[in-house]
């Protein structure tokens, strides 16, 4: 049964969750002022943590904030935290802290918060797959930065969720950027194609994680623009996170993608990814 009092990391300090607490002062609670992080932790072992650790770095630099701790400070911290842990993913989040008062100047002198916990993963629908719609992506211009100023995507997800689908995948401009909490690979007359990076999407590390089995494994795959009306053609959906893994969508805005059901690509991807995480959880 899961702990529903685990340890957690704050500041330097391992407490219980009922017993860890921050200012409301805060500005990660006044402005949504930080940034986090999730990793995939098999066999007590954190998933690609020195891509996670790269994307983390990127994000403060995104919001001019240097980072708290080094990356073997973090990762030590990190590493007691997830003692014992079986499959479960950790959840970073740093903010720029207390300054003293509430004032939009980011301040010159705050002690950031950093706060750490670990949850069960799962379970997770695999090839009974689920449903999406696609949504005008309202989001900001830099969702690159992997901020906890969530709002738009939460209110993205509810809005598929309303509709009684399950992810929300977003277009901008007439082109695919990304899931409200995934990234969207379509396989496109064989190949797999997913939006390129930049300011429009989350550099997800499943989805690199994919593009490089695609590649070591001669699956063809593709970073290329993604035009919506391809998405409505492509024989095969996926969406991907740290959390969901591969989840295969069969049906897109009321319509069956491809035969309706879990297609071979994402048969054959899922396997390398499982793989892939049986080897991580080993040591290997
Ligand atoms: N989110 N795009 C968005 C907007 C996301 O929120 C996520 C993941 C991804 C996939 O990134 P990755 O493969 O690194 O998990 C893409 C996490 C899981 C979350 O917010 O809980």
């Amino acid at each position: 049964m899961a702990n529903d009092n685990p340890m957690v990391y704050l500041n330097g300090r391992f407490l219980p969750l009922d017993q860890a607490q921050v200012s409301v002062l805060d500005r990660g609670f006044l402005f949504a002022d930080g940034v986090y992080e999730v990793i995939p932790v098999y066999g007590g072992r954190m998933l690609r943590w020195s891509e996670h650790w790269r994307r983390l770095e990127a994000s403060l630099a995104g919001i001019h904030m240097p980072p708290p701790l080094t990356m073997i400070e973090m990762e030590s911290a990190l590493q007691r935290l997830i003692q014992g842990v079986y499959d479960q993913y950790l959840y970073l989040q740093i903010t720029r802290g207390n300054a003293g008062k509430r004032d939009h100047n980011i301040p010159k002198d705050y002690i950031p918060t950093v706060f750490a916990m670990c949850s069960p993963i799962g379970p997770l629908p695999r090839e009974t797959g689920i449903k999406a719609v696609t949504l005008d992506d309202i989001r900001w211009k830099l969702c690159h930065i992997k901020s906890i100023a969530l709002l738009g995507n939460i209110l993205l997800r509810q809005q598929a969720l309303d509709q009684g689908v399950n992810e929300a995948i977003l277009v901008r401009d007439g082109f695919v950027t990304e899931g409200a909490a995934s990234n969207v690979f379509a396989l496109l007359d064989g190949v797999l194609v997913t939006p390129p990076k930049g300011p429009d999407l989350l550099p997800g590390i499943t989805r690199d994680l994919i593009l490089e089995l695609a590649h070591k494994h001669d699956v063809p795959a593709k970073e290329a623009p993604l035009p919506l009306e391809a998405l409505h053609q492509a024989q095969e959906i996926w969406l991907t996170s740290s959390t969901r893994e591969i989840v295969p969508v069969l049906e897109l805005d009321g319509r069956p993608v491809g035969s309706g059901r879990a297609g071979p690509s994402w048969r054959n991807m899922d396997e390398l990814y499982q793989a892939f995480k049986a080897r991580a959880r080993s040591g290997q």
